[in-house]
Formats: C-alpha cells, sequence, structure tokens
C-alpha cells in the first residue's frame, strides 16, 4: 500500500486554533451584509473593490483596512454571525479547540458598549459549541497604538466580565510600541489570575519578545517568528518552552518574509521551538487554517511526524484544562493510528 499523504494526514487532523482575531475573519460578503442592515457606507463600493485593497506592504497597512472594515460591526447579533461564520469554517478544517482574541477598544471607541461585544461573542461561541462541537475561549487584546492609561481605561471595563475572559494579549502596531510601555497594565491582569499572551517579533525585534516574558509575564508569543534575529532569544524559547502561535500566510502577506519558503518557521522547528500554526486575520490573508497547513507544505514538505508535533503542541499550548487537553490528544493519536492502520 502507498504512504498516506502528510498534507493530506495534516488537513483531516484535530487541531486547535490560537491565534485568531475574531475581527480579522471578517469576509467581504459578510461586511457589505452588516454593512446594509446596519445603515452604513463602507469605504468600497463593492465587495471586489473591497478584495482588490487587500494588497498589504506592512502591518499597519493592514490594520488600517481591518479597523475602518470593524466598523460595520454594531450589534450584538453582528458579533454572534461573525463567530458562527468562523466556527463553520474551523469546523471544515478539523479545528476543535479556539482561543479567539477580541479588541474591544476598537468597538468601544465607536460607542458600542464592552457587554454588546463580549454577549454577541458569547453568544456565537455557544451555538458553536452544539452545532460543531468546538471548544472556545475568549482572550481580550489591548490595542498597543493607546496609550496605556487608555488600555488601563478597558481593563477597568472588563473586570466585572471577569469570569468570561479566559486571558489578555496585546496586539496592533508592534514597531514604536514595545511591550515595556505596558508594564502596569499587564501587572494588573497577572494579578486578576489571568494568562498573558502577546503579539512580540512579528515586525518587531527579537528584544520585544524578551520583554514580553521578562516584563508582562507573558506565558506565549503571538508570532515571535523574528526570534530567529537572536540566537539567545531562540536558544531560550526553546529551552523554556514557550509556545510561538506562528501565522505563515499573515507574515507572507504582510511582507514580514518575501515568499513562504524564507519563513522562519523550520528554523524555528529545528532549534526546538514550541511552534503551533495558526491563521490570524484568516478573511484578509488568503485562507483559514487548513490554507495556511497547505502553504507551508508546498514550500518545505513537512513529514508525518512533524504534523503530529504541531497538532499536539497546539493543544499543550493552549489555556485548556489538563482534562480536556488530555482527551484531545488521545484523539489526536486515535486518528494518527488509523492513518497508519490504513497505510498497512
Ligand atoms: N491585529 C490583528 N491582526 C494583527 C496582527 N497580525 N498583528 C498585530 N495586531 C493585529
Ligand atoms: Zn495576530
Amino acid at each position: 500500500m502507498t504512504a498516506p499523504d502528510p498534507l493530506d494526514i495534516a488537513l483531516g487532523m484535530p487541531k486547535a486554533e490560537l491565534h485568531l482575531h475574531i475581527e480579522g475573519t471578517l469576509e467581504p460578503d459578510l461586511a457589505f451584509s452588516l454593512a446594509r442592515r446596519n445603515g452604513i457606507a463602507l469605504p468600497y463600493p463593492d465587495e471586489a473593490a473591497l478584495r482588490a485593497a487587500y494588497a498589504f506592504d506592512s502591518l499597519q497597512s493592514f490594520l488600517d483596512l481591518y479597523y475602518a472594515c470593524a466598523d460595520v460591526l454594531r450589534t450584538r447579533e453582528d458579533f454572534y454571525d461573525l463567530v458562527l461564520a468562523y466556527l463553520k469554517r474551523a469546523a471544515a478544517d478539523k479545528v476543535i479547540h479556539v482561543e479567539i482574541f477580541f479588541d474591544p477598544q476598537t468597538h468601544t471607541a465607536r460607542g458600542i458598549p464592552f457587554t454588546t461585544v463580549l454577549e454577541g461573542l458569547e453568544d456565537g461561541l455557544a451555538e458553536g459549541r452544539a452545532r460543531y462541537g468546538i471548544s472556545g475561549r475568549l482572550i481580550l487584546c489591548f490595542l498597543r497604538h493607546l496609550s496605556e492609561d487608555e488600555c488601563l481605561a478597558c481593563l477597568d471595563e472588563a473586570e466585572p466580565w471577569l469570569d468570561r475572559i479566559h486571558g489578555f494579549g496585546l496586539d496592533s502596531s508592534e514597531k514604536g510600541h514595545p511591550p515595556s510601555k505596558f508594564a502596569r497594565l499587564f501587572a494588573r491582569c497577572r494579578a486578576l489570575g489571568k494568562p498573558v499572551v502577546a503579539h512580540a517579533g512579528e515586525e518587531g525585534p527579537p528584544d520585544y519578545i524578551t520583554e514580553a516574558l521578562d516584563l508582562l509575564g507573558a506565558v506565549r508569543i503571538d508570532h515571535g517568528v523574528r526570534a530567529t534575529d537572536d540566537p539567545a532569544v531562540l536558544a531560550r524559547l526553546a529551552r523554556d518552552g514557550i509556545p510561538l502561535t506562528v501565522c505563515p500566510l499573515s507574515n507572507t502577506r504582510l511582507c514580514v518574509f518575501e515568499k513562504m519558503s524564507d519563513h522562519s518557521l523550520p528554523r524555528l522547528l529545528a532549534a526546538g521551538a514550541k511552534v503551533t500554526l495558526n491563521s490570524d486575520d484568516p478573511a484578509y490573508f488568503g485562507g483559514y487554517l487548513n490554507a495556511n497547513l497547505r502553504a507551508v507544505q508546498e514550500a518545505f514538505r513537512f513529514d508525518t511526524p512533524t504534523w503530529y508535533r504541531l497538532a499536539r503542541n497546539s493543544f499543550e499550548a493552549s489555556f485548556a484544562t489538563d482534562a480536556e487537553k488530555a482527551g484531545w490528544i488521545a484523539r489526536l493519536d486515535a486518528y494518527f493510528k488509523s492513518k497508519q492502520a490504513a497505510s498497512g
């Protein structure tokens, strides 16, 4: 019997997604339908014109469009629709657990109440669990282009809802906004007993990864792909088993790497870093999680054990309970065993 194709195995394997901005799942068709429902005009005449604007040359060029499109999200139902549309696609890619970033400041700055956002997202997660069996958690991300005081005010608003917020993160424009700007904010997050993650080493230097670990207490680094620029930082990440939530299509679309074959992913893996694969803002970057796996496989031709390791990392690096993780890893093992048995 012929050996199964590692890509087919990877596409079908159960997996977790740990780096996903819900605002980055807003597809053009949903954006226009929400704009119509809410009586808003988008700054583009139609879906094709909007899609044509997805030619980014940097993180900032993407963020400008991403924040503009988020304006169509107004009601609890809008956030519900957004989450359900994402979960439907995630289920098709065999995602069984997702940790979703949301940016409340993007919405509260426009007068949308914090509770509208949170309750809509929660409604979507509950329906997604019922329909697709996907477990979900919410991670509140602070916008680093804003001041620490503005982020502290956002944390004040979030405090009554802490039982619904699993952790805290840091996103938006990285360059010029180092983690050190937010040391007080994240000290408060940690004092609330919540895990902290941070985008670092996406466009910014490896020093930002060190700051995220040492000054913010981050237990997972979002992106971290520039760790390969500093062997000491990379060695530390590997030694301490700090998970990296790598987003390959995002990194090529935002010109962090010119092409996929230039991506640091194989070097991160070779150094022993605990890498996970994720889609970041899939509506804007050319595809959801399995599209990322396809693009990676086209460039790097990983073997089946590497795909197993990546899926296993996604569960181990999650913020789920030990019992949940053990259950998912048992499912993953059973899946790989069945593939082995099928290939004789
Ligand atoms: N917000 C949404 N996507 C992001 C990314 N890739 N980096 C930083 N902030 C973001
Ligand atoms: Zn991100």
